[in-house]
């Protein structure tokens, strides 16, 4: 199982049920990495979608805990355990863990890879991600050459579990 997030210089990646920036080429990364996969996220994170919709061209599995909420097009979770059943039987797809803090935090342990895309950049924000390069287990494996957009500085880092 992989992740995929977008943080900031004190690994921050949310604010106010938004994300911090957007980065068109960050998004095309993206959108290239996860394509046909299955991407594993929160109710938070499906709802900061543009009109709340899922990711076209991958199966979206969401987590909640209300057993009524029956959103379009994403198949719905209600616990860590349910979740990973219902990946199993998508054996033919890779998984991707797509946020928010909640969902990371729950399902880093069971990652081996992390794709991160580090901005240079402090932002106000009340959600984060784990500190990687403090983390015993996870040791930077590549880093892109500096990316920019506009004045912001930003790398394209794949983690590996050590
Ligand atoms: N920078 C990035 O790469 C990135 C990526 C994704 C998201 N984000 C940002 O992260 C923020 C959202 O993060 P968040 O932590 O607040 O929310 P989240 O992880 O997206 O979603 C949290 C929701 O997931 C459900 N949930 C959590 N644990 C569960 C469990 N054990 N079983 C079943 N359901 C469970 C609950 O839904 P119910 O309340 O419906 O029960 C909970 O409210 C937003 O600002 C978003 O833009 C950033």
């Amino acid at each position: 199982m992989k992740l995929i997030a977008a943080v900031d210089k004190r690994w921050n990646i949310g604010y106010k049920g938004d994300l911090l920036v957007r980065i068109p080429a960050d998004m095309k990364n993206f959108r290239e990495i996860t394509k046909n996969s299955v991407v594993v996220m929160g109710r938070k994170t499906l709802e900061s979608f543009p009109g709340g919709q899922p990711l076209i061209g991958r199966v979206n599995l969401v987590l909640t805990r209300d057993e009524n909420y029956r959103p379009k097009g994403a198949v719905i979770a209600h616990s860590k355990e349910e979740a990973l059943k219902i990946l199993e039987s998508y054996t033919d797809k890779e998984a991707f863990i797509i946020g928010g803090e909640q969902i990371y935090r729950m399902f880093l342990p069971l990652c081996d890879t992390a794709y991160i895309t580090y901005i240079d950049y402090e932002y106000e924000a009340d959600t984060a991600f784990p500190n990687l390069d403090e983390h015993p287990d996870w040791k930077l494996l590549e880093e892109s050459e500096e990316q920019t957009y506009f004045n912001l500085e930003y790398y394209f880092r794949k983690y590996i579990r050590a």
